[in-house]
């Protein structure tokens, strides 16, 4: 019998690249083997490893949704090695992709749900896969607010798919810049994540509520939630950690007895709360 290798790679074709920022682009990708291109299936908040060859492999979210088949995609920010490397390559070339891994976004808990969901930078990629996963399987869920944040104008993510989203029905799209991030036609909003979450004061009535970014705005968003009534265990999250395997094997990930890469990288406030201290 054949024994797959777990950290093998399968080779995927880059057929499409945008440019998102300066500093962060999305590739989109598709399997060379097409039995995988139909049999390759994840939930929205899963993430894969990504290898340039010769140079290493990065861990991203996969930013696209599981109802769009036949390719998967990625928002890389340029960090270092594995990124500028990529950054190097163009439409055609190949890389290895590994995956999918992690726990993934309960979307069958959130069915029915109304949803707040809240990104801010590259935190807005597993967001991206949640949001078009959602807006796939329209009548699954209740009303949409997005609230997505960003430095300054040009740092702002997924500005045409935004466009889109706040046309649909049960949409609304919220965006803002950090103040002094604002151009003269900005019509959004100007201030950081958590204080234009204080200001809009949403209020909890069964919502479930997905913040994804840096760990400060987690943070801060996840206190201004608390405070406005929302239960932790229905307000959800991504942890980032550094990672080798992304299969639970290597233990560079683990906080306590918790792996990142296979328990999560998604988790409840009620989760993150009963966490060692110490990380
Ligand atoms: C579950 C998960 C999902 C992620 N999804 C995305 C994504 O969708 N898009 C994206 O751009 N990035 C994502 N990241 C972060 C990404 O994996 C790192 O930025 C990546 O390793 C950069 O690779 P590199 O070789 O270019 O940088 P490196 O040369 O490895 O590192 C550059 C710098 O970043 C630091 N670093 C590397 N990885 C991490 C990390 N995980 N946490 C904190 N610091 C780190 C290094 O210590 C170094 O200072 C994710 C990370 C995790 C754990
Ligand atoms: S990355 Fe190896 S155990 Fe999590």
């Amino acid at each position: 019998m054949k024994v797959r290798n777990d950290y093998l790679p399968d080779l995927v074709r880059i057929v499409a690249m945008t440019d998102e920022t300066v500093d962060l682009r999305t590739l989109r990708l598709v399997f060379e083997d097409p039995s995988l291109r139909d049999r390759f299936s994840f939930l929205p908040g899963q993430f894969g490893q990504y290898s340039v060859f010769g140079v290493g492999e990065a861990v991203f979210t996969i930013a696209s949704s599981p109802t769009r088949k036949g390719y998967i995609e990625c928002s890389f920010k340029l960090m270092g090695k594995v990124t500028t490397a990529l950054r190097d390559l163009e439409v055609g070339d190949l890389i290895g992709f590994r995956g999918p891994y992690g726990n993934g976004f309960p979307v069958e808990t959130l069915k029915g749900r109304d949803l707040l969901i809240i990104g801010g930078g590259v935190g807005m990629a597993p967001l991206k896969s949640l949001i078009e996963f959602c807006l796939d399987n329209r009548r699954d869920f209740g009303e949409v607010t997005i609230l997505n944040g960003a430095r300054t104008v040009a740092d702002l993510l997924y500005k045409k798919e935004m466009e889109e989203w706040g046309q649909q029905e049960g949409v609304r799209v919220i965006q803002t810049v950090d103040p002094g991030g604002e151009t003269p036609e900005w019509r959004g909003k100007v201030g950081l994540i958590p204080n234009v979450l204080n200001e809009l004061a949403p209020k909890p009535d069964g919502k479930f509520v997905v913040v994804c970014g840096p760990p400060i705005m987690i943070k801060f968003s996840l206190q201004v939630l608390d405070r406005l009534g929302f239960s932790p265990d229905r307000v959800i999250t991504t942890m980032e950690n550094k990672m080798k395997c992304g299969l639970g094997k290597c233990g560079r990930c683990n906080i306590g007895p918790v792996y990142v890469c296979k328990d999560g990288p998604v988790f409840t406030a009620a989760d993150l709360a009963r966490l060692p201290r110490d990380y």
